[in-house]
């Protein structure tokens, strides 16, 4: 926090995020807002709380132009404003092709190496390059005459930092790649990958969550342009400019969860085991949005495989499974959906009673509130996801455990199993695997949960979001001190 406040002095900064971190939408005659769902906004909102700023993104509230400026912009949080927002609207169709096409149909699918094969539509490409340029005008737009840091986030934005650079060269941009990066041979079936490298290489700075991923960033790199690699300094430099690649895996604010569980948390636990029916069960949990890299399916089969493998568990436990739905225009989603619910009404229908229902699935999305509540009143978390950069969730499950207690069971193919190894590391294709975690998760004695979860627990606490983006911040803002020329080293 300290490094954001005192160095930032003399530069603007301006963060680019596709998602704004508060939506507004009418509801009757009144006009609320809401959280999205998604770990990077959550864990965004208090750095720019912490050190105010410019965050810059897609306006997808229908309510959204009615407050804000004729500049789109609006301070916020919406109750106790701390920063700006700038919103840029998008039309449907601009949307459809870059945020629904090109990102979430071509480059989500590419990355996460999911089986889901991606699809490469030219004119999602043409909007995609589009919305780019204009996220770029408007940003240039802010910054005026003056020096600047723009921290650009995620795969919305791949040609966004050389755009920039092209019209400003002393601007400093880093960018933040949440999602992984595959492999040249995998990456290189997208047609415009060169031109994708390109405007990557615009960044200052370009950092993702593991060394793996900048490696693979870098073979990439190696494999499609003429360039020196430097891969003692982990650099790129391509026409006199250099990019630094470096892994800063991202994480939560571990206070927040302390705020959530007020005193009259476990009223709130009540209410939810009352409105459900769950009785004094015990619970197991999982929290994503509803995307085929979450590895949810896979999870309900080994509810089921459990329940087969452990018959002792019937009637004495539920799985719970909140699925906030997600880039729900997609087939891909929408199949998803219906096969989760299949798989749902089958496991209920083949162990459930009158009076007892294994699986609860609610595909709704809940407040961060309600989840810290949840987390803190279950045996424990499942975390399953075939392919993901870091996963947050499986962070914010620790810090709702102050009571030192809960199990975690964690994908070996998630960023974050490389930091929280004291959780129940698992492949989520063995579904043995992950049926026999579920079960270590009801049966593991006090004394080893709170074993593990303080180690996980200090590791959180140590790398928390702030100590994320001081690193980040901090090693762009040396080069917001230093000129063009002595950028490289
Ligand atoms: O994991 C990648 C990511 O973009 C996150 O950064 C974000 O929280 C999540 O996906 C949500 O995606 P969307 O904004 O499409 O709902």
């Amino acid at each position: 926090q300290e490094v954001a406040h005192s160095r930032l002095a003399g530069a603007k900064l301006i963060m680019v995020v596709n998602r704004e971190p508060y939506i507004h939408l009418h509801q009757k005659e009144r006009i609320h807002w809401i959280r999205p769902a998604g770990g990077l906004t959550t864990a965004l909102d208090p750095v720019m709380q912490a050190c105010g700023a410019l965050w810059v993104a897609h306006g997808s509230g229908d309510a959204d132009q009615e407050v804000s400026d004729a500049k789109g912009r609006i301070g916020v949080p919406p109750d106790d404003p701390r920063y700006t927002l700038k919103r840029i609207w998008l039309t449907l169709n601009e949307e459809k092709g870059y945020y629904y096409g090109f990102a979430n149909s071509s480059l989500w699918p590419l990355c996460h190496q999911v089986y889901s094969r991606p699809t490469f539509d030219p004119d999602h490409w043409d909007i995609y390059r589009r919305v780019n340029h204009k996220f770029a005008e408007s940003i240039l737009e802010e910054v005026g005459n003056e020096p600047a840091l723009v921290f650009v986030q995620d795969y919305h934005f791949a040609l966004l930092p050389k755009i920039l650079k092209d019209a400003r060269p002393d601007l400093v941009v880093a960018q933040f790649w949440h999602i992984p990066w595959p492999s040249p041979e995998v990456f290189r079936v997208c047609p415009w990958y060169q031109e994708i490298i390109e405007g990557m290489l615009g960044n200052d700075l370009l950092a993702f969550h593991i060394q793996n991923h900048c490696n693979n960033f870098l073979d990439t790199v190696d494999r499609t342009l003429e360039c020196r690699l430097d891969w003692e300094h982990f650099s790129v430099l391509r026409n006199g400019h250099t990019t630094r690649v470096r892994p800063h895996p991202i994480s939560v604010d571990p206070t927040l969860s302390e705020e959530y569980l007020d005193q009259d948390w476990q009223i709130r636990a009540r209410q939810f085991r009352d409105k459900y029916q769950l009785g004094d069960r015990k619970l197991i949990v999982g929290v994503d949005r509803l995307d085929y890299t979450k590895g949810i399916p896979e999870r309900l089969r080994a509810v089921d495989r459990l329940l087969m493998t452990h018959p002792e568990w019937v009637e004495n436990f539920h799985f719970v499974q909140i699925a906030a739905p997600s880039r729900t225009l997609l087939d891909a989603y929408q199949s998803l959906t219906q096969e989760v619910q299949t798989l749902v009404d089958e496991i209920n229908l083949r162990y459930g009673s009158s009076h007892w229902q294994p699986v609860l699935f609610l595909n709704e999305h809940l407040g961060p509130e309600d989840v810290a509540v949840l987390y803190r009143m279950s045996e424990g978390c499942v975390v399953s996801s075939l392919h993901d950069g870091m996963n947050l969730v499986a962070k914010e499950f620790v810090c709702a455990r102050s009571d030192e207690q809960g199990v975690l069971v964690l994908s070996e193919f998630t960023g974050a199993a490389r930091e929280l190894t004291d959780a129940i590391i698992v492949n989520p294709y063995d579904v043995s695997q992950l049926s026999d975690g579920m079960h270590s998760i009801l049966t593991m004695p006090a004394a080893e949960q709170s074993k593990r979860m303080k180690k996980m627990r200090a590791e959180v606490q140590d790398k928390n979001i702030y100590r994320w983006a001081g690193m980040l911040l901090s090693e762009a803002l040396k080069l917001v001190e230093s000129t063009p020329s002595e950028n490289l080293e």
